[in-house]
């Protein structure tokens, strides 16, 4: 970063313990000579009395910390973080400076343009990098998937906790150099390969990978290991909708573009909570208040709230339903004849398999009205543009292939593809899932959309890489390989960049996989995953921020992510790491690896998209920096990048027709019965990522959903006899958990929700595997994507009544997380999450039929620091309330027994505020909180911290949604609480509100 830095002066130019002011990028920097004659630099601007005065100021030291002193008004400000003295909300620049040769050199605050690393929308973020540091982002206004916007977690994409992170390489639980583990792995690589063949090794990647990232693996895979064991976490989101377009449209290619939202007249969304799963889209979708919003989802999510016909089919009859459309448009001549005969073939063999569905036989499986399906079929075909949106409610099924085919099939029927505003649009899960479809990286691809199975194609890759073969033999997809790996197949898996011992379904299998190979190599940015546990070698990778390359959003646009700061301790980009190991096993590893950065490694992509259906032979990394994130297909001498496919009618396929499917229905794999009468369906919260790898170390990402929770339908809550709060027993025919239980009437009766999030790290419970030791590993037959989104359980009240909460912040958030790993082990229900804003502290809640032995509770109090200091205590036989304090304010907490004293408990200890009658209050009933300490619920509005509570008490008495803005602010930023705000506005004045944006706005 040295290139950045601007030249203030010599050193000796500036008296020791003095400063002087610069202009450094533009902006006034107060630069200082400490008596070490090492140099600080800091804005020059006051910010008490707004005049730029700090290099006229006194350094000193105070409680350790070198500070200066402001000539005006003597606030003292750190000299290494800029936090003001007295009053720590205050905070001024903090400049990288150092001395070379004797001048004093100083870095300029800059703006780095990247892309946010969480959901598929592939927004650009503008990283503002402060004293090699990235101290906030914003939207970048330039970047045509957001124009400026960020969701709640892109916002919070600088704040993740950096003590959770892998730093260094690690052997078998010890710190090694990376030549060591690399050599390690080499060396257990040859062995393997000569006793066992290239086969016993896979590698599990990522779609969060950069596209370069995901190259490499593949070419070490097939091209220098020789297998196809290679698969990615894609397999897991986008696997069916990949299958979808292939065997309709001839490609791997979401026809159509964001910019179609906003001339649809017809929004159908599909298995998708947009709101919350793609919440920067969805307010393009709010902005552009399409004419109809049909959303299918067995929930009613905020999506569907907003939907002007909702379909709360039961989970997993979306091929029923889409029959059923397809039945009706053919009753009643809603076909496009003119495109059906022009561009498609095959459409007889699609109303055969229609005809079964007329509208009361296919409402009757979905459990919806008939006349539903008629009216969705009328405003899906007649409208004047329709636009599907779709995700993991169709794709994570055993039946997603044809979910996503029926769908794509309504489209061709009534020619809604191809023109502006009108086609099937899949929404990525992740952020380059499509990067890694364009390089092949997995099983059954090849690089461009090549076919493993097509010999020709597997020579063309050869002949490119100049190696000898392609191995034919198929990979394994996901599920198979960790069936494969339990089976003793496959002995070394490198997993890189995601969570299998988190995300897979049938959990029990995949951890026994693991526990089983003989080496299981981890390269992640975070050190204490899941399946990191299981890590014989930890390679510690680069993360957001910090890598360099490129990525493919849901509409085909490829955008560039930049390194805005170095990695921590001896992280390296993913690309990095596959190129040294690749050097390291063999000479014709260093002759294929000969890669020194990411754009030559984008460059060799490029020219295998030559003249396929994704060809980027126009683009590069100059084009894109000069002109922004492009669109593909972008071909050698095109000027432009491809807003729209297919508006010629023609498609890849022989015949350049696109092609009708037949999609006979088929049920979920496992039914509900007697002994598991009720429905799991699985989705997203509004502020997590996936297994929580990254989000899970931001504090203030869990005040949205602060525990883990299943929902019912009031009534199965009450036929099971439980009240809100219940904690209940969740199993399946593959494991079980528990889990606290709530209502939600917007459930259909005999639904139950959880999050996808909630890991054992987050829902624990002695042998505990999360939410996942729930779900069925039955996959799609032809996408092999298992079916996370269904499976049948069985509810029951928990029998265990000894409950205790902890919580508080000492020191190290990542120390002391993981000093309560042997607790949430202890007991048969633990819950483990992060609390607070700027000041993160954990929360631990567990429950067991009685009080367990006492070294847990020691436990609980050691990482506490609950045994030292000041520590007002309770103790009346099963109740105990011990709270340690800092001048009076609280500092952690352990209650048991009776624990409602822990709402006003957390509020004091989020508000750091002096508690003086809190001794008192200790031994009167839990529920009564001193006076000025009110509970405020979750919290709303993130931006701008706004509990539930004031929302609620403020709409006591009908309140626009203005007024509500006015007041509290809420909404009026990210706007990813806007969807609930909305509802509660309704909800408080239900005559205002009927169906659609515009009611409600
Ligand atoms: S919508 Fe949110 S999570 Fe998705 S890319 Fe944009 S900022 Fe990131
Ligand atoms: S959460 Fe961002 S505006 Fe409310």
């Amino acid at each position: 970063m040295t290139g950045l830095a601007v030249r203030v002066c010599r050193l000796e130019d500036i008296v020791r313990n003095c400063g002087v002011n610069a202009l450094v990028g533009g902006e006034q920097v107060a630069v200082f000579r400490l008596d070490d004659d090492s140099v600080r630099a800091v804005g020059n601007h006051d910010p008490f009395s707004r005049a730029n005065v700090l290099s006229r100021g006194i350094v000193g030291d105070l409680n350790g910390e070198r500070v200066v002193a402001s000539p005006v008004f003597k606030q003292h400000f750190s000299l290494a973080s800029g936090v003001c003295v007295e009053d720590e909300t205050v905070r001024i620049p903090v400049y990288a400076a150092h001395v070379e040769d004797g001048v004093v050199l100083v870095e300029p605050r800059r703006d780095v343009a990247t892309a946010c690393c969480y959901c598929g929308v592939g927004c650009g973020v503008l990283a503002r990098v402060e004293n090699r540091r990235i101290v906030s982002v914003r939207g970048d206004p330039a970047h045509p998937a957001n124009f400026g916007r960020l969701c709640s977690k892109g916002l919070s994409l600088h704040k993740a906790d950096p003590s959770f992170r892998g730093l260094y390489p690690e052997v078998n639980g010890r710190r090694e150099t990376w030549d060591a583990a690399l050599e390690f792995v080499a060396g257990k690589f040859a062995s393997t390969l000569a006793s066992d063949g290239p086969d016993a090794i896979a590698f599990y990647i990522s779609g969060q990978f950069l596209t370069e990232d995901y190259y490499v693996f593949n070419k070490l895979a097939r091209g220098l290991i020789g297998t196809n064991n290679i698969d990615t976490n894609s397999r897991l989101c986008m696997a069916s909708a990949v299958a979808g377009y292939k065997q309709t449209l001839g490609a791997d290619a979401p026809p159509a573009c964001y910019e179609d939202i906003e001339s649809a007249e017809c929004v159908f969304i599909a298995g998708s909570n947009t709101a919350w799963a793609h919440p920067v889209l969805y307010r393009r979708i709010e902005q552009a208040s399409p004419k109809h919003l049909i959303v299918v989802d067995p929930r009613k999510t905020e999506t569907a709230h907003a939907a002007t016909l909702h379909l709360q089919i039961v989970p997993g009859t979306d091929v029923a339903l889409f029959n059923g459309m397809l039945h009706v448009m053919l009753r009643e001549q809603w076909i496009d004849r003119a495109y059906v005969e022009r561009c498609t073939e095959g459409f007889d063999r699609a109303c055969e398999a229609a005809k079964a569905f007329d509208p009361q036989t296919a409402a009757a499986l979905c459990g919806i009205e008939a006349r539903s399906i008629v009216e969705a079929a009328r405003v899906f075909a007649q409208s004047s543009s329709t636009l599907s949106l779709y995700c993991q409610g169709l794709n994570q099924s055993s039946s997603g292939t044809a979910k996503n085919v029926a769908l794509i099939n309504l489209h061709l029927a009534s020619g809604q593809i191809g023109r502006t505003g009108a086609g099937p649009f899949s929404l990525t899960g992740q952020p380059n899932a499509m990067g890694g479809r364009e390089v092949g990286a997995m099983a059954s691809l090849l690089c461009a959309h090549r076919e493993l199975a097509n010999p020709d194609h597997r020579a063309e890759v050869a002949a490119f890489w100049g190696v000898e073969k392609i191995p034919a033999q198929p990979g394994k997809s996901a599920v198979e390989m960790f069936e494969a790996v339990r089976a003793g197949e496959i002995k070394i898996v490198w997993i890189a960049c995601t969570n299998p011992a988190q995300s897979l379904p049938n959990q029990k299998l995949v951890h026994e996989a693991l526990a089983r190979a003989e080496l299981v190599i981890v390269q992640d940015t975070h050190r204490h995953t899941e399946t990191a546990r299981y890590a014989h070698v930890f390679l510690p990778a680069a993360g957001w921020g910090e890598k360099d390359g490129t990525m493919t959003n849901s509409e085909r646009r490829i955008s560039r992510v930049r390194a805005a700061i170095a990695p921590p301790g001896e992280a390296r980009p993913d690309w990095r790491i596959a190129v040294d190991f690749a050097r390291v096993l063999s000479a014709q590893g260093r002759k294929l690896f000969a890669f020194e950065d990411p754009e030559s490694i984008f460059n060799e992509h490029r020219e295998t998209t030559c003249g396929r259906d994704l060809d980027i032979t126009g683009l590069s990394y100059a084009l894109l920096d000069e002109r922004g994130p492009q669109q593909w297909p972008f071909p050698e001498g095109a000027r432009d990048g491809t807003k729209r496919l297919y508006e010629n009618g023609e498609f890849p396929t022989p015949s350049r027709r696109a092609r009708f499917v037949a999609t006979p229905y088929r049920a979920v794999a496992e039914d509900v019965d007697e002994q598991y009468p009720l429905r799991l369906t699985t989705g997203r919260l509004r502020d997590q990522w996936h297994t929580m790898s990254r989000t899970g170390t931001v504090a203030s990402l869990f005040a949205h959903e602060p525990e883990p929770k299943i929902t019912l339908h009031p009534g199965d809550l009450a036929r099971l006899g439980c009240d809100e709060g219940d904690l209940v027993k969740v199993s399946s025919r593959r494991g079980a958990l528990y889990v606290p239980v709530a209502a939600d009437p917007g459930l259909r009766p005999g639904v139950a929700f959880l999050p996808m999030h909630w890991g054992n790290r987050f829902l624990g419970g002695r042998a505990r595997l999360g939410i996942n030791e729930l779900t069925i590993d039955a996959v799609d037959p032809s996408s092999h994507q298992p079916e996370l989104k269904h499976c049948a359980v069985g509810i029951a009240l928990a029998e265990l009544p000894w409950r205790l909460v902890a919580f508080g912040g000492v020191g190290d958030v990542c120390a002391l997380f993981e000093a309560l790993g042997p607790v949430v082990d202890a007991v048969p229900y633990a819950a483990r999450t992060l609390i607070g804003r700027e000041r993160a502290g954990v929360r631990v809640v567990l429950a067991a039929q009685a009080a367990p032995p006492r070294h847990v509770l020691d436990c609980v109090d050691q990482a506490f620091a609950l045994g030292t200091g000041d520590v007002a205590k309770y103790e009346d036989g099963a109740i105990s309330r011990l709270v340690a304090l800092d001048e009076d304010r609280v500092r952690a907490a352990r209650i048991s027994g009776d624990v409602r004293s822990e709402r006003w408990l957390q509020a004091s200890w989020l508000r750091g505020e002096p508690v003086a009658e809190l001794r008192r209050h200790l031994r009167l009933p839990a529920n009564v909180a001193p006076g000025a300490v009110a509970a405020r619920g979750r919290t709303l509005c993130n931006c701008f911290d706004v509990g539930e509570c004031e929302i609620e008490d403020f709409l006591a008495s009908p309140r626009s949604l203005d007024e509500l803005q006015q007041r509290f602010r809420c909404g009026t930023n990210c706007g990813s609480c806007l969807p609930e705000l909305r509802r509660m506005v309704a909800a408080c004045a239900p005559s205002a509100a009927s169906s659609g944006f515009s009611a409600r706005a």
